[in-house]
């Protein structure tokens, strides 16, 4: 944990004060330590949404959301995006470092050396529904990866917390893909080890047995840069759900599970698939003033998707580096002008002079453009949210590791406000 510093906040209940500790982070704001609040004072915080709670102490990622920023490990997306790819990240989420040429070499040997699945799988598969949605059967296969690898499901051993780590990262294109050859009635496709990770995904999911697939190097490109982008976000709603289950010592395939049915809500990850659902629906640039007057009234729940986000309060970098990707890839299938991307664009123009968006400094976010770039790519919207999770995988893994890791780990244990019926005695049904 980080040292205390000099300084602490005081504060005072029912004529009791208390001083708590404050720490100091290398950037962003300072904590209060508050875990002696409720022994000292009977007093718990109140704190729904946990807009200004810290869960944990992390050297992982690190968001400014005023400036629009975000490092992993130190490092800018954006440079990551441009310069790196993949696995370097993972590397570097994993790892704390940017990986040596030999380092590299040895992880990517890994990695892809578990990229199929048992065998048996292919029948787990099967159980599902032809028409199930492809983050149900996530859900389902992620969840029983552990009891398909017993070996490396003791989160106390640190070999078999690295060979789980690298599983997961490996077999998890080939999930998501199989997941989607499944749902559409086509065979699945065995990974291929001489591809490169994206480039092996695309394979799996575009290849048939009867046909010859290339996989063109802009959509390779493409593909990586949107995994790289949705590698990690520190404490969003599908990592701290990773972290919760992880804290009672769930094996970490479990705790990915958790991840993913988190992540599969509109607000989160399900939000590009959403997003390109209502951009569809808004169909052409003169409906545009319709649907920003419905996101404005209190009384539709409906939302601008791909809007908004918790901690960005200004551009998010990640939807600056999607924009272009969005370019590249539109250039290369040839629709530039699609009623889509016309709508995307003027929505986002007429938002970002909105003064409903201004106030609420309400910018587009990572999900506004990556669905334009599936949809081009080729995939359909329901695997949208299934590349997220794919992608996120190694965030929730390197925050796993971290957890299990911290000497400070415990159990999470929210406490709540109680506002219901005090103690009552049961009533007999006859006498209701
Ligand atoms: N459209 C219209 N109004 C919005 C939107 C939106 N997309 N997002 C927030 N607001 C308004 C909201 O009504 C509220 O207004 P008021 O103060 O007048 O009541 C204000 O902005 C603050 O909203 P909030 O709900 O308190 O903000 P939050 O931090 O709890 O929610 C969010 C963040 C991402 C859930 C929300 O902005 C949202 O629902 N966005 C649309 C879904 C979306 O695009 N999600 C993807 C997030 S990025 C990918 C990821 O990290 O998972």
């Amino acid at each position: 944990m980080t040292e205390a510093t000099k300084r602490s906040a005081t504060i005072s209940v029912d004529g009791k004060t208390v001083d708590l500790p404050i720490y100091d982070g290398t950037v962003g704001p300072s904590v209060i330590d508050v875990r002696k609040l409720y022994a000292e004072t009977g007093h718990f915080t109140y704190d729904p949404g946990f807009t200004s709670t810290a869960s944990c102490d992390s050297i992982i990622t690190y968001i400014d959301g005023d400036k629009g920023e975000l490092l992993y490990r130190g490092y800018p997306i954006d440079q990551l995006a441009d310069d790196s790819h993949y696995l370097e990240v993972c590397y570097l989420l994993l790892y704390g470092e940017l990986p040596s040429a030999a380092q590299l070499e040895d992880f990517e040997f890994r990695v892809t050396n578990h990229t199929m699945l048992h065998e048996q799988m292919t029948n787990f598969y099967r159980g599902f529904r032809r028409d199930a949605h492809p983050m149900a059967i996530m859900c389902g296969v992620v969840g029983a990866l552990s009891a398909f690898y017993h070996d490396s499901t003791d989160i106390t051993d640190l070999e078999q917390r690295e060979i789980a780590s690298v599983r997961m990262v490996a077999k998890m294109p080939t999930i998501a893909a199989w997941a989607y050859k499944y749902s559409i009635g086509q065979p699945f496709v065995y990974p291929r080890n001489d591809l490169d990770y994206a480039a092996n995904f695309m394979h799996m999911c575009f290849s048939t047995p009867c046909e010859k697939y290339e996989v063109d190097p802009i959509m390779a490109r493409a593909m990586d840069r949107i995994m790289t982008l949705h590698a990690d976000h520190e404490q969003n709603a599908s990592t701290s759900t990773v972290r919760l289950a992880g804290s009672s010592n769930a094996n970490p395939f479990a705790c990915i599970a958790a991840g993913v049915a988190c992540l599969w809500g509109p607000a989160h990850g399900g939000a590009n698939e959403a997003c390109l659902a209502m951009l569809k629906e808004i169909g052409t640039v003169d409906r545009i003033p319709e649907f920003i007057e419905r996101a404005k009234d209190k009384d539709d729940p409906f939302r601008l998707m791909g809007f908004g986000h918790r901690v960005y309060k200004n551009y998010d970098p990640r939807a600056k580096v999607m924009q272009e990707t969005a370019k590249e890839v539109l250039e290369l299938v040839g629709v530039t002008n699609s009623p889509i991307l016309q709508v995307a664009q003027e929505l986002e123009r007429i938002s970002l002079e909105d003064q409903y968006f201004i106030d609420r400094k309400l910018y587009p976010n990572v999900d506004f453009y990556s669905g334009i770039v599936l949809s081009a790519m080729g995939f359909p919207t329901s695997m949208f949210t299934a590349i997220f999770a794919m992608s996120r995988t190694v965030g929730w893994i390197a925050q796993w590791k971290e957890m299990v890791e911290d000497p400070q780990q415990r159990i999470g244990r929210p406490r709540q406000l109680y506002s219901g019926a005090g103690s009552r005695d049961y009533i007999d049904l006859n006498k209701r």
